[in-house]
C-alpha cells in the first residue's frame, strides 16, 4: 500500500512522555551504564537529525513536494525522539538536550559547513537518481533505527523505558513506511538509480549516527545491541528487507557492518 502524506500529517505529533513519570521510574531504578551509554548515542544521533535535513535539502530532493511534506514532519518527530531521550538522561543526573548538542555541534563545525557541499555536489554530478539513493538510505537508516530500540529495550528489561521506545518505534515504523515506499518506487524502472543506489551503499554507508559519534560509541553500540544471536538475526531480517529491493539483492549491508565492527 502506498504511503499517504496526507494521512501522515494528520497523526504527527511528539511522542508522549508526560505520563511515564520518568524521574520516579528510574529513581527506583536506574539503568545500566551500558544502557546510558546508548541512549548518549541516539539522543545526539536524533537531535542531529536537522542536520541531516539540511543536507537533503540542497540535493534535488527538494524538489518533490511529497517529499518536503514528509521532510517537514520527520524532523519534527525525531526532534522529539531527542527530547524524550534527553529525559531519561536528565532522569540519571546527566546533562542532556541543547547545551549537550551545543558541544556536539561545536565539535564538528568543519564537518557540518563542508557536509551541505558534498551533497550538493553529489547530486549536481548524479542527476535525479540521487533521491533514489537519499530515500533507500532513509529506508535502512529507519530500519536499523527501530531494530536498535528493540534490542535496547530488551536489554535494558526496565518497565519505563521499554514503554518509551515502543511509543518511538511506532513513530519510527510511519518513517519506515515512507522511505520504504518511496525507495521502491524510486528503484522501479530506473537502471539508473539502482546501479547508483547499490554502488553509494556499498562504498558508503555505515551505522546511523557513523559520521557523528566517535568510532568507539559506534563499537560499543553495535555490538552491545547486536552482537548477540537476537541482535544478528534483526539484522539478517533487515538485510533480506534490503534484499527485496529492486536492484539490491545480496548486499549483505548491514550484517557486513556489523561483522566488520566486530572484527
Ligand atoms: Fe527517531
Ligand atoms: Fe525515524
Amino acid at each position: 500500500m502506498r504511503f499517504s502524506v496526507d494521512q501522515y500529517q494528520q497523526v504527527v505529533r511528539p511522542v508522549a512522555v508526560d505520563d511515564l513519570d520518568l524521574d520516579h521510574a528510574f529513581a527506583e531504578r536506574r539503568l545500566a551504564e551500558p544502557v546510558l551509554r546508548c541512549l548518549r548515542y541516539m539522543h545526539d544521533v536524533e537531535l542531529h537529525t536537522v542536520c541531516y535535513l539540511r543536507d537533503l535539502l540542497v540535493t534535488s530532493a527538494h524538489r518533490d513536494p511529497e517529499i518536503t511534506t514528509f521532510l517537514t514532519m520527520w524532523v519534527y518527530e525525531e526532534y522529539w525522539h531527542g527530547g524524550a531521550l534527553a529525559r531519561v538522561l536528565r532522569a540519571h543526573g546527566e546533562q542532556a538536550g541543547r547545551p549537550r548538542i551545543e558541544r556536539v555541534r561545536r565539535s564538528r563545525r568543519i564537518a557540518e559547513a563542508v557536509a551541505p557541499l558534498k551533497h550538493m555536489l553529489g547530486s549536481a554530478i548524479a542527476g535525479p537518481s540521487m533521491a533514489a539513493v537519499h530515500m533507500t538510505w532513509g529506508a535502512i537508516n529507519e530500519w536499523t533505527t527501530q531494530a536498535g530500540y528493540a534490542r535496547l529495550a530488551a536489554k535494558a528489561d526496565h518497565p519505563a523505558l521499554t514503554e518509551l521506545l515502543r511509543r518511538i518505534m511506532k513513530q519510527e515504523g510511519r518513517h519506515i513506511d515512507f522511505y520504504a515506499s518511496q525507495a521502491a518506487a524510486r528503484l522501479t524502472g530506473d537502471g539508473r538509480a539502482r546501479r547508483l543506489t547499490r554502488f553509494a551503499l556499498r562504498k558508503a554507508w555505515r551505522p546511523v549516527g557513523s559520521d557523528v559519534m566517535p568510532a568507539e560509541e559506534v563499537d560499543h553500540l553495535v555490538g552491545f545491541l547486536f552482537g548477540d544471536d537476537e541482535g544478528r538475526v534483526m539484522l539478517e531480517r533487515i538485510d533480506r528487507r534490503i534484499d527485496r529491493l529492486p536492484g539490491l539483492a545480496d548486499l549483505r549491508l548491514v550484517s557486513g557492518a556489523a561483522d566488520r565492527r566486530a572484527a
